[in-house]
C-alpha cells in the first residue's frame, strides 16, 4: 500500500537547488558589509519567553496581538517562535552583560522568523532576515552608517529599483507633546471598538489602517514630524547630512509606520518598486527605551532587519541575479578504476587551490558521465582514460563552445 505524501505546513518559504545558491548569495551579500563594518555575529533560539515579545515588540502590533507562533512546553512555560530579532538580541545583551564593556556592542544575526500571517507571494509564515544591532550610543553617526550598511547590501546585488523612506519618531517628549494633538484628533472620530482600542495604546497605529475610510480620516491628523523638539530635530538633521556625505539618497515619509512598537528617532524602510503588495525589502530604527523596558541599563540602540527572501525575489524581478555565477569549474569524467583514483586525487588538489571540483562518479560510461557534465553546468571537464594516465595530459573541453586544448595534468590550476 502507498503511503501518503506529507507536505510542508502552509506559507512557509523553502530553498533547494538551484534556487538556493541564488539564495545563499542574497543573504551572504546582504550582510556583508555588516562585517566589514566590525559587527560581530551573535547565534540566538528561534524560541524565546512570550513575555519577551509581549514587553518587547508591543502589544498593540499585529506581530504581537495576531501573528505570533505560541505554546507551551513540556514544562507548561509559555514559548514563542521568535517573530522578529531586535528582542532576543536585547534580551541576551541584557542577560550575558555584553553592554558592559565597549559601546556601542555591534552585532549581526541571520535566520528563521516567524509570524502567523496570511501567506501570499513575499509573505511567508517561515522567513528569513538577516540583521545588525548597534547598542549603547545614540550619536547620529551611528544611524547613518546602519542605514549605509543596509543600502550597501542591496547596491552589492545590483539592486536598484528600491528607495530608502526616511521619518523621525522623535525622543519621548516630541512624542508626548504630539500625541496629545493626535489624541484630541483621534477624539473627533467614530472609530469602531478594535480600532480605539489600538488607538488607545498606540495612537500612531492609526495611520497604518489601509481600510480607505481610515486613510482619508487620518489625512489631516497631525504629523509627528511637525512635534520633534530641537534636540531631536537636530539628530535626525545630522543624519540626514552624513547619508548626504555617503551618497545614500532617501526620501521622507512622515506618515511611516513600523510594524513594531519599539521604535524611537529615526526609523525606515526600504521599499522595491517590482514587488507588489509586499515591497517592504528591510527596515529598522532606533529604540531607545527597549533595554530598559526589558530590565537593563538605560542604553539607546539602532538597527535593521533585511527579508532575504523579498531581497531574493526583488533581485530575480530586476534581473540582476542567475545562476552562471554557481557553476562548478571543472567536472572530471574517469573511466576505470585507476583513473577514478587519480580523479579523487587531482580533485583534492584542485579544490585545495581554491577551484570547485566536481567528478563523475558510479561508472556510467563516457555517454552518461558527459550528460552528467552537462547537466551540472561545468565550465570545463576533462575525462580520464588510460592514454591519460600514461602521458599525464588531458583534453580540457570548454563545455559552452566544445573547444579543447592539451594540457598536463599537473598544470590543470593554470589553465581553469
Ligand atoms: P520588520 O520590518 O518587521 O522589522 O521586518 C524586517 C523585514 O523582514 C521586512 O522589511 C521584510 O522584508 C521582512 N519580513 C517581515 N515579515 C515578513 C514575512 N511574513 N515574510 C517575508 N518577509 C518578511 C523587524 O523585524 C525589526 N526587528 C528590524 C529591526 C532591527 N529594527 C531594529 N533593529
Amino acid at each position: 500500500m502507498a503511503h501518503q505524501k506529507i507536505q510542508a505546513p502552509k506559507g512557509v518559504s523553502e530553498y533547494f537547488p538551484d534556487r538556493s545558491n541564488l539564495f545563499e548569495h542574497v543573504r551572504d551579500s546582504l550582510i556583508a558589509p555588516a562585517k566589514k563594518s566590525g559587527y560581530q555575529l551573535i547565534e540566538l533560539p528561534v524560541f524565546e519567553d512570550t513575555d519577551l515579545f509581549r514587553r518587547g515588540v508591543g502589544e498593540s502590533t499585529d506581530v504581537v496581538s495576531k501573528e505570533m507562533y505560541t505554546f507551551e512546553d513540556r514544562g507548561g512555560r509559555s514559548i514563542t517562535l521568535r517573530p522578529e530579532g531586535t528582542a532576543g538580541v536585547m534580551r541576551a545583551v541584557i542577560e550575558h552583560g555584553l553592554d558592559r564593556g565597549q559601546l556601542p556592542v555591534k552585532l549581526w544575526y541571520s535566520g528563521q522568523f516567524f509570524r502567523a500571517e496570511r501567506p501570499q507571494a513575499g509573505r511567508y509564515r517561515q522567513f528569513y532576515q538577516v540583521g545588525i544591532e548597534a547598542i549603547g550610543l545614540d550619536d547620529p553617526a551611528i544611524d547613518a552608517e546602519v542605514i549605509a550598511i543596509a543600502d550597501a547590501g542591496f547596491k552589492s546585488l545590483g539592486l536598484s529599483k528600491y528607495r530608502l523612506e526616511m521619518t523621525s519618531l522623535g525622543d519621548a517628549a516630541s512624542r508626548a507633546a504630539h500625541r496629545i494633538e493626535l489624541l484630541k484628533f483621534i477624539s473627533g472620530l467614530d472609530l469602531d471598538e478594535a480600532t480605539a482600542k489600538r488607538a488607545k495604546i498606540n495612537p500612531l497605529r492609526l495611520f497604518d489602517d489601509k481600510r480607505e475610510e481610515m486613510k482619508s480620516n487620518m489625512a489631516k491628523a497631525p504629523l509627528l514630524m511637525d512635534y520633534l523638539n530641537a534636540e531631536s530635530s537636530e539628530h535626525f538633521n545630522k543624519v540626514l547630512g552624513y547619508l548626504d556625505r555617503m551618497n545614500v539618497s532617501y526620501v521622507l515619509n512622515p506618515r511611516m509606520v513600523r510594524g513594531l512598537d519599539y521604535y524611537t528617532g529615526t526609523t525606515f524602510e526600504f521599499v522595491h518598486d517590482l514587488l507588489g503588495a509586499q515591497s517592504g525589502i528591510g527596515g529598522g530604527g532606533r529604540y531607545d527605551g527597549l533595554m530598559q523596558e526589558l530590565g537593563g541599563q538605560a542604553l539607546s540602540g539602532i538597527g535593521f532587519g533585511l527579508g532575504v527572501d523579498r531581497v531574493l525575489l526583488a533581485a530575480e524581478a530586476e534581473g540582476v541575479i542567475n545562476q552562471d555565477a554557481f557553476v562548478s569549474d571543472l567536472f572530471i569524467i574517469p573511466l576505470g578504476e585507476e583513473a577514478k583514483k587519480m580523479a579523487l586525487a587531482i580533485a583534492h588538489d584542485l579544490r585545495a587551490q581554491g577551484k570547485v571540483v566536481e567528478i563523475a562518479f558510479g561508472d556510467r560510461g563516457l555517454k552518461g558521465s558527459m550528460k552528467a557534465a552537462d547537466k551540472t553546468g561545468a565550465t570545463y571537464s576533462i575525462v580520464l582514460g588510460e592514454s591519460e594516465l600514461n602521458t599525464s595530459t588531458v583534453e580540457l573541453k570548454h563545455m559552452k563552445s566544445g573547444k579543447s586544448s592539451s594540457v598536463k595534468i599537473d598544470s590543470l590550476h593554470q589553465h581553469l
